[in-house]
Order: structure tokens, then sequence, then C-alpha cells
């Protein structure tokens, strides 16, 4: 069974390891708009779940060429993101925006996707994503210097379209309905199997993740 060594790895060793076997990854597509007022719409799969209170998501952005990627440009000018859901049905028009398109590319309009605006904060977001998280900056960290920066960002309104229904009497948003996506790594994408249920050792729900 071979060992890996870190200090032995180039960065494209650590990166395919890393998003192999840290799978299935949620997707952030995350739409922002620049302080010129261009809207950019991207997706990332080094994207978590942090803390319900506060209420925190965090998103891994890295540098293209040396400067910072778009998504990230518009979050330092802007304290402002949305976290669209990824789902089955707009994954072609997800992996389109991932393109490496100039600042000024609307990747809305080239993935032929429609905008909305959101009520909290100043980003746009996908008009029929049957889920939106609006968030405000919360705090970057560097993760290295020229390299990745997690932008954390803190969930002031959540969006629900009706194609989510509810779990009753709670908030639990049953996005099972949606076919939700996750990424594997290169080109594969996961899709929900079966969703097995099974009861916790405590009785109790959790809030502790
Ligand atoms: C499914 C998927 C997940 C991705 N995840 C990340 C990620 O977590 N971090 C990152 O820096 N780039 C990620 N990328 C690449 C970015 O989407 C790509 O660099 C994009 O052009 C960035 O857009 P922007 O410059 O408009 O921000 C991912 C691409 C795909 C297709």
């Amino acid at each position: 069974m071979p060992i890996y060594t870190t200090s032995d790895l180039v960065a494209r060793e650590r990166y395919q390891l890393l998003t192999s076997l840290v799978v299935p990854r949620p997707i952030a597509w995350v739409s922002t708009r620049s302080a010129a007022g261009e809207p950019n719409l991207a997706p990332f799969s080094y994207f978590a779940a942090l803390s319900a209170t506060p209420f925190l998501v965090g998103v891994s952005i890295g540098h293209r060429r040396g400067l910072p990627k778009d998504t990230l440009r518009n979050v330092r000018e802007t304290g402002a993101f949305c976290v669209n859901l990824a789902t089955e049905a707009r994954l072609p028009a997800l992996n389109e925006t991932s393109g490496e398109f100039p600042p000024d590319v609307d990747e809305f309009a080239r993935a032929g996707v429609s905008l909305a605006e959101a009520g909290s904060v100043a980003a746009p977001y996908v008009a029929d994503s049957p889920a939106v998280l609006e968030c405000r900056l919360f705090k970057e960290v560097e993760l290295g210097p020229g390299d990745n920066a997690l932008v954390i960002g803190e969930v002031l309104a959540v969006r629900l379209s009706d194609a989510v229904p509810l779990a009753p009497g709670t908030l639990f948003a049953d996005t099972r309905a949606v076919r939700p996506v996750g990424r594997l790594w290169g080109d594969l994408y996961a899709l929900l199997g079966e969703t097995p249920s099974l009861p916790r050792p405590a009785p109790g729900i959790s809030t502790g993740g």
C-alpha cells in the first residue's frame, strides 16, 4: 500500500489526492457583482457548512495567473455573495460558468441563466435556483500567499423555492426533491443515490452538525 508523503508531492499531486479523496463535495454556485456592477457566476467545490450559530458557510477560492479569481475580487469589493444550490437540472449551465472568462464576461448571460437581485446583500442570484444563501463577508482567511483564500460568509437570508418541501414542522429543506449535485474529481460529478435513514444513538435532534 503506497504512502504519499506530503513533502515529496508537487501541487498538482496534492490537488489530485485531495479532490479525489474528499468526496463527494457539495458545490457552491457563487454569484457576485463587481464594484463596477458586472455580474459573475462560478462553481466552487471547496465549500462547507461551518456553523449554524453564527450562521456561516465557507468557500475556498484560488488565484489564476497570480491574480484573485473574479469571485474573490468581487467579494473583497462588495463584501457580498450568494450561494446557489447546484442541481442536476442546471449542471450543464454550472459547468459552463466554470470557464476561465475575463472579468467583463457575464457568466449568467453566457450560460443562459436568469438573474435576480438578492434582498439582503449586494449580489445577484440565479433566478430559478431552488435554494439560495444570501451571504455577507464575515471573514477572509489567507490559506497561503497568493494561493487560496477561505471566504467565510454569514448567511443573512435563505431563499427557498416551492420546489423544495420542508420536513413537516421543521426548516429541514428536503433537497432530495431537486436532485442536488456534488463533485468528485476532474470532470466527474455525483448525484444522490440512496438516502438511508439511521436513528441517532441518543434521542433528540442535533444542532451541532
Ligand atoms: C465543479 C467545479 C468546482 C470548482 N471548485 C473550485 C474551488 O473550490 N475553488 C476554486 O478556486 N476553483 C474552483 N473551480 C474552478 C472555478 O470555477 C473557475 O476557476 C472559474 O473560472 C472561476 O470563476 P471566476 O474567475 O469568475 O471567479 C471549480 C470548477 C468546477 C467545474
